[in-house]
């Protein structure tokens, strides 16, 4: 395998040619690849600006959950995901809430946190008895950054000093706390931390108590770990209000039983992360749609579930006197300037389907979407099972994976409003209208 230099300084036509040439069909990969490209030659080179390397485009589906009452404002809420079943699933918790007042949220707070990690070789006390001093210069220089913040309200919350020496030698860090308002804030962060540390250098060099060589910069970056920047996402109506929520199952019955399927997941880890799975199913969707950053959502939430020491659920039930109240707990940084806010034609459009939300409006909806998968999953596990809902949702991609014929499909979506779906069965019923016409019909739920 020979090394491959400078692909990245290839135009996007080149870099199509040189992967179609690890096929042996070049001409049918490259029309592939180009099939796939946006026909406005703007918008495409726009979506190629994204990232690096780009070779063409990946297409995710760009749902809709109508029907999300929040905090008394009703939502279409833009969601992108690849997995069938999740939009259905919100789109009917967000039904079935809609006439019990909805989702209600409450937002803890919105600090972002950005540290300074440093080694540190020479007197800590001393260090600790001038920070202040230091502290008053790092909020000067980094004044010019930080103007436009404070003028939308927001800037610098509080800079500590910490020490981990006891854990490493001379291990330490500026933690430096942050209000960005309507945006997520990781250049703005970045960009103070790293002015903050040309700061320090500066006046560590200029301080004759010091030794002058004790001072080791190792990295300035934001941390996704934001549990103070939170919010509180909930539902609640009388368990009346649930009979029938399943055939034949009574309301107390089945709050007993759903507060039993969360039960197992504050038990045991196991279950924990497939029950938060089910959360982020409906988080991610939103925040993708909206442009935020995933990774770092899934990464701050799991870290926080796990704060007790045990990874632990982030939903809850309680019931009292017959009334159910069921609560998401979701640290999420995320926002709606900066980033593909203004870039992605279809993050704006998702901006502007949901009124223009600010950054905690936001968190709320996507904390709302969260809880809703969460109810529905939990829902369906703890009665009928999931299968029997994910399984119809697959239907339409168990038929394009065995390419059946566009002429049975309405007969076997028909077929299997009645029938349990498996790829099995649904080549079988394929194969009895290819050769006799009909379906002679077998497992009945
Ligand atoms: C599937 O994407 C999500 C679920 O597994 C969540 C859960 O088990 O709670 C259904």
């Amino acid at each position: 395998m020979e090394l491959f230099n400078g692909f990245s300084k290839l135009s996007t036509e080149e870099k199509i040619l040189a992967i179609s040439k690890l096929f042996d069909n070049q001409k049918e990969i490259f029309q592939y690849l180009k099939s796939f490209h946006h026909s406005d030659k703007d918008v495409q080179e726009l979506f190629e600006g994204f990232s690096e390397n780009t070779i063409s485009n990946f297409h995710m589906p760009f749902s809709v959950a109508p029907n999300f009452l929040i905090n008394g404002k009703n939502y279409m809420v833009p969601m992108v995901i690849e997995e069938s079943s999740v939009v259905a699933a919100a789109s009917k918790s967000a039904k079935f809430w809609f006439n019990k007042g909805g989702f209600q949220t409450e937002i803890v707070s919105t600090e972002k946190i950005g540290q300074v990690h440093f080694l540190w070789h020479d007197s800590v006390d001393l260090l600790k008895f001038k920070f202040s001093e230091l502290k008053n210069e790092l909020i000067e220089d980094t004044n010019s950054i930080t103007e436009n913040m404070r003028k939308r309200g927001g800037g610098i919350l509080n800079i500590e000093l910490k020490d981990f020496t006891d854990q490493e030698p001379g291990m330490m860090q500026i933690y430096c706390t942050f209000d960005t308002r309507d945006s997520m804030g990781a250049n703005f962060i970045n960009s103070c931390l790293e002015q903050f540390a040309a700061t320090f250098k500066n006046w560590y060099s200029r301080q004759a108590e010091f030794s002058g060589h004790g001072l080791d910069i190792i990295l300035c970056i934001l941390s996704n770990l934001t549990p103070n920047c939170r919010v509180k996402c909930w539902v609640e109506t009388d368990v009346k209000n649930f009979d029938g929520i399943v055939k034949d199952i009574r309301g107390e019955d089945f709050v007993e039983r759903f507060a039993l399927g969360v039960r197992v997941a504050e038990v045991d880890p196991h279950r924990a992360v497939t029950h938060n799975k089910g959360v982020f199913n409906g988080v991610d969707a939103v925040v993708l749609a909206t442009g935020n950053d995933f990774r770092a959502v899934e990464a701050c939430g799991h870290a926080y579930a796990s704060r007790s020491g045990k990874y632990s659920p982030l939903t809850k039930v309680d019931l009292k006197d017959d009334h159910f109240k069921f609560t998401l707990d979701l640290p999420i940084s995320i926002g709606v300037v900066g980033g593909l806010t203004k870039l992605h034609p279809l993050v704006k459009f998702s901006l502007k389907m949901l009124g223009n939300p600010t950054a905690t409006e936001l968190m709320g909806i996507a904390a709302a979407v969260g809880l809703a998968n969460n109810f529905s999953a939990v829902k369906s596990l703890v009665t009928t099972g999931i299968q029997k809902g994910h399984m119809k949702m697959h239907l339409i991609n168990i038929m394009n994976q065995l390419e059946v014929p566009k002429e049975y499909r309405d007969r076997i979506i028909e077929y299997f409003k009645t029938h349990k779906v498996s790829v099995s069965e649904v080549r079988k019923v394929c194969d009895e209208l290819k050769y006799t016409g009909k379906i002679k019909g077998s497992v009945k739920i």
